[in-house]
């Protein structure tokens, strides 16, 4: 292989506004011990009414650029992950282009749900290996508070707003070398989460909003079975690609949907709670842009030593799923 792709900069975003489960408790029949205990989540933030998804993404990628120092000319290109963009047909990736000035980079959104990140992160990967870039930008924003129905119990306790971006690059800079890397899907589950209308099947109409199509629909404890296998595969061939064992892994980042589910993950490599990195209490469920805002954390809290080992992995609507293994390295 000529390149080598490391991340050399993380950055996050999440809005200020918190909702939290006792604030549920006014808007639909539900008990902050009943979230607590199905989910792990306590609260979660909203964005702002004037805060959209390419401004959430813009603030996380400024960060990431900031540490990787990276000016936004030097990006060549720009991966968004969403499932909630501004607009149709324009990209949040050009959006976020724009905003950065980063003027000489191309620009795609990625759409992967909940794995996001990790399906941005293996692309910008492949994009450094190739030769073809020498800096990717990965961003993963949602604003999922404008696709949930706070009328249904079953969806508005999981979902909150935020951001996460990386600079995946061939620089010889401290960073994370993507040692290995494994993405799945499976598209006949797609009915097992979605928001039905606004696509050309069922696009807006008076009818469609009236039935609140546009809301998020999912059949959580289906989706929750098919989790637990699909990452747990996802990782074991990702841990094998590395060359590593499982108790060579020093932290686990999945995705934070459900606290029973990383628990679920936790045991089955042997990788104790105290090293898995958990934002699902705070920040709930910010579909794509979980990982990225979880990793971002561990980075900056804790003093991590090179060699060690990091596992991300997640899953999503469609249904996708993802893992890779991270490797901190000095330059
Ligand atoms: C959604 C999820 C938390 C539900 O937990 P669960 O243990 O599977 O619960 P169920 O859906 O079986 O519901 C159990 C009961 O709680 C009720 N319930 C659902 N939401 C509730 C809420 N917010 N408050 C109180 N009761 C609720 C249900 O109506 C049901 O009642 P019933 O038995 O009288 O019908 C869980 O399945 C999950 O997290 N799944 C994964 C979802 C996911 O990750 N989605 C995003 C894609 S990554």
């Amino acid at each position: 292989m000529l390149y080598q792709a490391k991340i050399i900069g993380t950055g996050s975003y999440l809005p200020s506004k918190i909702l939290t489960n006792h604030d549920l408790e006014k808007m639909v029949e539900t008990s902050d011990e009943w979230i607590f205990t199905r989910t792990g989540m306590r609260e979660r933030r909203i964005a702002g009414e004037n805060e959209f998804t390419s401004d959430m993404g813009l603030e996380a990628a400024r960060s990431a650029l900031q540490r990787a120092q990276i000016t936004p000319e030097e990006v060549d290109c720009i991966l968004v992950t969403t499932s909630t963009p501004d607009y149709q047909t324009i990209s949040t990736a050009c959006m976020i282009q724009h905003g950065l000035g980063a003027i000489k980079a191309s620009a795609m959104d990625i759409q992967a749900a909940c794995s996001g990140y990790v399906y941005g992160v293996c692309t910008a990967k492949s994009f450094i290996e190739s030769g073809m870039y020498k800096n990717v930008l990965v961003v993963a924003s949602e604003k999922l508070s404008s696709i949930v129905n706070y009328k249904d119990r079953t969806t508005c306790v999981l979902f909150g707003d935020g951001a996460s971006a990386c600079v995946v690059s061939r620089e010889k800079k401290d960073g994370f070398l993507i040692r290995s890397m494994r993405l799945g899907a499976d598209g006949a589950h797609t009915s097992l989460g979605m928001v039905p209308a606004g696509g050309c099947r069922l696009p807006a109409s008076a009818a469609t909003v009236d039935k609140d199509l546009h809301y998020i629909q999912m059949h959580g404890s289906e989706i929750f079975k098919h989790a637990v296998r699909k990452m747990e595969s996802a990782c074991k061939e990702c841990i094998d690609l590395a060359n590593l064992t499982e108790s060579d892994v020093s932290w686990l980042v999945p995705h934070q949907a459900n606290m029973r589910i990383i628990e679920a993950m936790s045991k089955r490599f042997q990788i104790p709670m105290e090293r898995v990195y958990l934002t699902i209490h705070k920040y709930g469920n910010t579909s794509a842009s979980s990982v990225g805002i979880a990793l971002d954390e561990l980075i900056c809290t804790q003093s991590l030593q090179p060699d060690t080992n990091i596992l991300l992995t997640a899953f999503g609507f469609g249904l996708t799923w993802g893992a890779a293994i991270l490797t901190y390295q000095k330059a």
